[in-house]
């Protein structure tokens, strides 16, 4: 952590200094509908989807596009924009070798979803290839296509799209509405809460008793907490995110002072890149205007990729110049003899006293029907994620 800490008001810049509007509205929305029926079309998945929608509502600021050749060849080996600011991930719009040829540097194209609906425009700036190989070993660290991640990588078109963006229209997240908050709306909210400091939550599952105890260590040294799970594209077997958010306010209204912690969606897909992806997540927090951001055990890790604390390592080397404070947490646990949520660093206890549960055993527990222990999962989240589940 640096040693002076930022306010949300003061001295939290949005990444690279600006936060990014790439929004459409009125006049100028209507009149670029009625231009896209002209132009070239392409369809983007879900993944890009969502690349578009945070590109454009700031929260990947300072990007104002997908990422042209020589950024993203900068960000793949140096973890830095190519004018040296520090980008983890490539955010890149893949198309077929067929799908590029159909276009023309200079177009612009619309963008749809797989819905049918126009959500953008790009003005084509750049088409280029890369080299799938080393984008997984760089990025995810490993080319096996086991990793969700790389599987990814090996199934998109071989060509990228460059080029800055516009949004004409915002992508449907019906049943999270009222938790949809875009980093200028998160900075009013922080400012009229009268939250100084803010430590931001990055999850893909539901909240657990290591989660809940990392957070309120945080939440003991700044004023708010931005619960702030990620609901667009995740792996199959991870829990689905419209029964995650239902979780998510029942632990905000049975464990949590009202006025200390808000809710609010972030519609990225997850990588699973580990290291790499907890710079992002971090950044994007920032963008949020949070002050804090937490990077426990295993960050955005899957399978057995990434060392325990890999993320934070990575982390740190960048902690100065990404502006954000990092807290960092060992694996959380219960302890029977302590009788509390502890760490390796205040429980003198055996291991055969501490509760585990594997993400797998809980899914089977809950699947089941089974409630989950008291020491892993508070009872209303378990009932939540139980019913859920059934229905599912
Ligand atoms: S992920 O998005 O990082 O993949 P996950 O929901 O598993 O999501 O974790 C959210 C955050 O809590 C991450 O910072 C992770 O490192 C941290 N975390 C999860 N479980 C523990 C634990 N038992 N102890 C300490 N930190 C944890």
């Amino acid at each position: 952590m640096t040693s002076t800490t930022q306010t949300v008001e003061e001295t939290i810049k949005p990444h690279g200094g600006q936060l990014i509007n790439r929004q459409v509205e009125g006049n100028e929305k209507e009149q670029l509908i009625e231009a896209a029926q002209t132009f070239p079309k392409i369809t983007l998945n879900p993944w890009s989807i969502s690349d578009l929608e945070l590109i454009a509502i700031g929260g990947f600021s300072p990007l104002t596009g997908f990422l042209g050749q020589k950024d993203y060849e900068s960000v793949v080996d140096n973890l830095r924009l190519e004018n040296g600011l520090v980008w983890s991930i490539p955010i890149t719009l893949p198309v077929t070798e067929e799908e590029a040829d159909e276009l023309e540097i200079g177009d612009d194209v619309a963008l749809y979803g797989e819905d049918g609906h126009l959500y953008g425009v790009i003005k084509l700036e750049e088409k280029y290839t890369y080299d799938k190989a080393k984008e997984a070993q760089n990025v995810y660290g490993t080319t096996e296509v086991d990793h969700p991640g790389v599987k990814r990588v090996y199934e998109k078109g071989n060509v990228y799209l460059a080029g800055p963006i516009q949004l004409v229209a915002r992508p449907k997240h019906d049943e999270f509405n009222d938790f949809h908050l875009d980093p200028t709306e998160t900075r009013a909210l922080f400012k009229e809460l009268g939250w100084k400091t803010v430590v931001g939550f990055q999850t893909r599952n539901p909240v657990h008793r290591a989660h809940e105890y990392i957070q309120k260590i945080a939440l003991e040294s700044v004023d708010g907490l931005l619960l702030n799970p990620l609901v667009g594209e995740t792996k199959s077997d991870d829990i689905p995110a419209d029964i995650r958010m239902e979780s998510y306010q029942v632990i905000l209204k049975h464990y949590f002072p009202e006025d200390r912690a808000r809710l609010v969606i972030y519609p990225a897909a997850m990588r699973y890149a580990g290291p790499r992806e907890a710079i992002l997540h971090a950044l994007v927090r920032k963008n949020y205007g949070c002050t804090h951001f937490i990077v426990g055990r295993d960050h955005a890790g899957v399978g057995d990729y990434y060392g325990t604390y890999e993320a934070q390592e990575l982390i740190t080397q960048y902690e100065d110049e990404i502006d954000i404070n990092i807290f960092k947490f060992e694996h959380a646990f219960y302890c029977t003899i302590c009788e509390n949520m502890t760490t390796a660093k205040t429980c003198p206890h055996d291991k055969s006293n501490h509760v585990h549960l594997s993400g797998t055993k809980v899914r089977e527990k809950l699947r089941n029907g089974e409630q989950l222990p008291k020491e892993f999962s508070r009872p209303e989240v378990a009932e939540v994620l139980i019913r859920g589940l059934k229905e599912n």
